[in-house]
């Protein structure tokens, strides 16, 4: 949620898009919310960017081992893929390291993102069971702020503050957001 914040507050444009098509909506809820193609976009976007947990989840290959393009790995062994490098690939993610949430409509014409590389929720029999959850919370929280406000950024913001804060204790952890809310007229 912080991080939506912080991206819709450096990027008026994404924000005054996703209130035009959240304003639109008779009240906020999962079922008004489930068509709207921007907010679902713009939390992928920042599932992406963002993660939670930007260096994945530990997993065990098979005791018989396992062929990675060219490479045995031994059995029993721990391996982690890292979502944030997956995850902002340019092979699978053109411009991966900018903040883009039409790559997950049609309007984007430089291919659609690829879904297979996109795991903030994991992959495979242990990911997460709480993603509809997750994805729900979020775009409602999303929704009901920039229904209600403009966010911009505090003047005390620094950007390189904010990338110094940012911390990967398996989960991530990130500084505070200097962000104001100001009443929508
Ligand atoms: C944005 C929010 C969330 C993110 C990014 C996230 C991400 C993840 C990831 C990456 C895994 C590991 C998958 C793997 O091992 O490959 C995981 C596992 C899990 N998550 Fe989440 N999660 C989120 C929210 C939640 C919520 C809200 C719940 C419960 C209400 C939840 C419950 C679980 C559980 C129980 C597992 C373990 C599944 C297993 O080992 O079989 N998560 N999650």
């Amino acid at each position: 949620m912080t991080q939506t914040l912080r991206m819709l507050a450096k990027e008026p444009r994404i924000l005054k898009k996703l209130q035009k098509e959240v304003d639109l909506l008779p009240e906020l809820n999962v079922e008004t919310t489930r068509n709207c193609t921007y907010l679902a976009a713009v939390v992928n976007e920042a599932l992406r960017l963002c993660n939670p947990l930007p260096s994945g989840a530990y997993a065990a290959t098979p005791p018989s081992g396992v062929q990675v393009a060219g490479t045995f790995i031994p059995g029993n062994t721990q391996v982690i893929v890292s979502h944030l490098g997956l995850m902002t690939d340019e092979r699978y993610f053109p411009r991966g390291e900018e903040f883009v949430p039409e790559r997950w409509t049609r309007e984007w014409d430089e291919g659609i993102a690829e879904k297979k590389a996109f795991v903030p929720f994991g992959y495979g029999l242990h990911s997460c069971v709480g993603k509809q959850l997750a994805l729900n919370e979020m775009k409602l929280g999303i929704a009901s702020v920039v229904r209600q406000f403009d966010v911009v950024l505090g003047e005390s913001y620094s950007e390189d503050v904010w990338q110094e804060e940012w911390k990967d204790y398996a989960v991530l952890q990130v500084g505070a957001l200097p962000v104001k809310f100001l009443e929508r007229a």
